[in-house]
């Protein structure tokens, strides 16, 4: 019997979850470790420099700890920063998660386009030079959002969580004088893991009907074509969870659907 892959994947908390939960669909095969780190939660409220020193020796020791094949940074604000400090350091393939800037600009047929990000994420130069080379004539509104990822934390484990907060945060996507301006927002581009979870009120509570861009079957579709033929169906592979606070949580059967119905030890 092969042994599976090892997918590590890393979030500041549980946005990956949205990105974990593609990739499982892609290759049930592997064998899955997630790491939170809520210890350090939110990366939009921390520098540059911090976050890089906090995630390339973090993702050194997991490395370490798990031997994984591959590893998923699944967090834009991470992603935008430290991509290249970890190919640097470590010979393991890494997958990234950026702001689905291209493929919003070409998609939107109002070519006016909102970027909904952490505020850490909307910041750096990376997405602006996204925006430069791949904006294909479009209005690109970036919109800094400082509370919708602990809001959609909240939101999935369990508590209640007020639609009045929630578009507050989203409001400034949404340029245009309605429904029927020609040049109104259609494309929201949701350049933070955690926003996917929240996905039914953010289109429940948006102003008028828009598409909204989620990188996250891109990624999977990367991942399993890096780690190439899929070996089995996965009955042999598990999945762990890590919250690098250790705090306990009791989220399992929230996260199950996420593992693709495994129970992560
Ligand atoms: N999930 C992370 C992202 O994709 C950010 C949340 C945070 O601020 O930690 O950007």
């Amino acid at each position: 019997m092969p042994t599976p892959p090892t997918i590590l994947v890393f979030d500041s908390g549980l946005g990956g979850l949205t990105v974990l939960r593609e990739i499982v669909k892609t290759r049930p095969d592997a064998h899955y470790v997630y790491v939170a780190d809520d210890a350090f939660f939110p990366y939009g409220h921390h520098g540059e420099d911090e976050i890089v020193a906090r995630v390339v020796p973090l993702i050194g020791e997991l490395i370490e700890s798990h031997a994984p094949d591959l590893v998923v940074i699944a967090c834009n604000t991470a992603s935008t920063i430290v991509m290249s400090h970890l190919r640097d350091a470590y010979q393991v393939p890494f997958v990234g998660t950026v702001p689905a800037i291209k493929p919003a600009c070409a998609s939107s047929k109002t070519r006016r386009v909102s970027v909904l990000g952490t505020r850490g994420t909307v910041k750096r130069e990376y997405t602006r030079k996204l925006i430069s080379d791949f904006a294909q004539g479009c209005e690109v509104t970036l919109v800094g959002s400082g509370e919708l990822a602990s809001l959609a934390e909240e939101a999935l484990s369990g508590q209640s969580v007020r639609d009045e907060d929630i578009a507050t945060e989203l409001a400034p996507c949404f340029v245009g004088y309605g429904a029927d301006d020609p040049a109104r927002t259609d494309t929201v581009v949701l350049a933070c893991t955690h926003y996917p979870l929240l996905l039914e009120r953010l289109t429940k509570l948006a102003p008028w009907p828009v598409d909204w861009i989620d990188p996250a079957p891109a990624i999977a579709r990367r991942v399993s074509d890096l780690l190439g033929p899929a070996n089995g169906n996965g009955d042999t592979a598990g999945a762990e969870m890590i919250f690098t606070s250790k705090r306990p949580h009791r989220l399992s059967a929230a996260l199950t659907p996420f593992f693709g119905g495994r129970v992560p030890a």
